[in-house]
């Protein structure tokens, strides 16, 4: 496959960002050929890790601990230079198991901005980025890491709500700001957790309303909720759950639009 696409998940706190991330790994897994990277872009937990059963050893943020000690006392500004420049280390970080390929941000230490951090970020998401045929980056929440330009240059710009008005508004200050800071060659909108059909028409029409171009609605799914309360992996989610079905007709889509990978025969 020539072409490197990055899809990077935004959206509110908590709107299934994650979720929405780790059911289109398990979809894209599977497609034979395909080379796959998650990105773990959440400076607060290596959630996307944890659901999908994997055991993040280092960070992004460790290495880069690690080399400013090992660069002792040399000036701030080079260290931090010195830590862009040692790519080779991005793939020590680089966690390879069960199918996936996932690299974790990290989350810094100590008081003080993320910045050195999210720059990292971008640099890693960059660099590995041309590995793979599809890199999924789960973002942080919120407008963060696309004012701070982490995610710089990005294929698809996923926007996950649920299905409220606050969700809609959220979604909407993310493309304006998206617009400012991000190059995108399109945006979408998923509305997760959705109830019932009558629910999802509602959301649509008032995300069409503000064009927003709705992608795929996700059903809430209590395979989902199960899992959560045994504290299991999202990978064990029967094929049959509506999510995952749901997840799936998404990245059907995304695959029916011209210049966007080409793997529908492997559905
Ligand atoms: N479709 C769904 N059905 C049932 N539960 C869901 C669904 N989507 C998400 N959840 C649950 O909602 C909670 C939040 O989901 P998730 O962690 O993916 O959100 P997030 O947007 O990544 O949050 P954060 O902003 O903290 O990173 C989790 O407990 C998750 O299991
Ligand atoms: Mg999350």
């Amino acid at each position: 496959m020539a072409n490197s696409f990055i899809i990077a998940v935004a959206g509110k706190g908590g709107a299934g960002k994650t979720v929405i991330a780790a059911l289109m790994a398990m979809v894209l897994k599977d497609v034979s050929g395909l080379r796959l990277l998650l990105i773990d872009g959440d400076p607060s937990t290596s959630h996307l890790a944890r659901i999908l059963g994997l055991k993040v050893e280092r960070t992004l943020e460790d290495l880069r601990k690690n080399v400013i000690k090992v660069a002792g006392e040399e000036d701030e500004e080079e260290k931090e230079e010195m830590v862009k420049t040692l790519d080779y280390y991005l793939l020590e970080a680089l966690v390879e198991d069960k199918g996936f390929n996932l690299l974790a941000m990290g989350t810094p230490e100590g008081p003080g901005c993320f910045c050195p951090a999210n720059t990292l970020l971008r640099d890693a998401i960059e660099t590995l980025s041309k590995n793979f045929d599809i890199t999924i980056v789960d973002c942080e929440a919120g407008l963060e890491q696309i004012n701070r330009k982490v995610v710089r240059s990005v294929n698809k710009l996923l926007v996950v709500t649920d299905p409220t008005l606050r969700g809609l508004q959220t979604a909407d200050a993310i493309r304006e700001t998206a617009y400012k800071y991000t190059h995108y060659q399109e945006m979408g909108l998923i509305i997760n957790r959705v109830r019932s059909q009558g629910e999802a028409r509602k959301i649509i029409k008032r995300a069409e309303e503000i064009s927003l171009r709705v992608l795929g609605t996700v059903p809430e799914d209590e395979n989902i909720t199960k899992l959560d309360t045994l504290g299991k992996p999202i990978t064990e989610l029967p094929s049959s759950a509506p999510s995952l079905k749901a997840v799936k007709k998404i990245c059907e889509k995304l695959n029916s639009i011209p210049f966007f990978w080409d793997i529908s025969h492997t559905f």
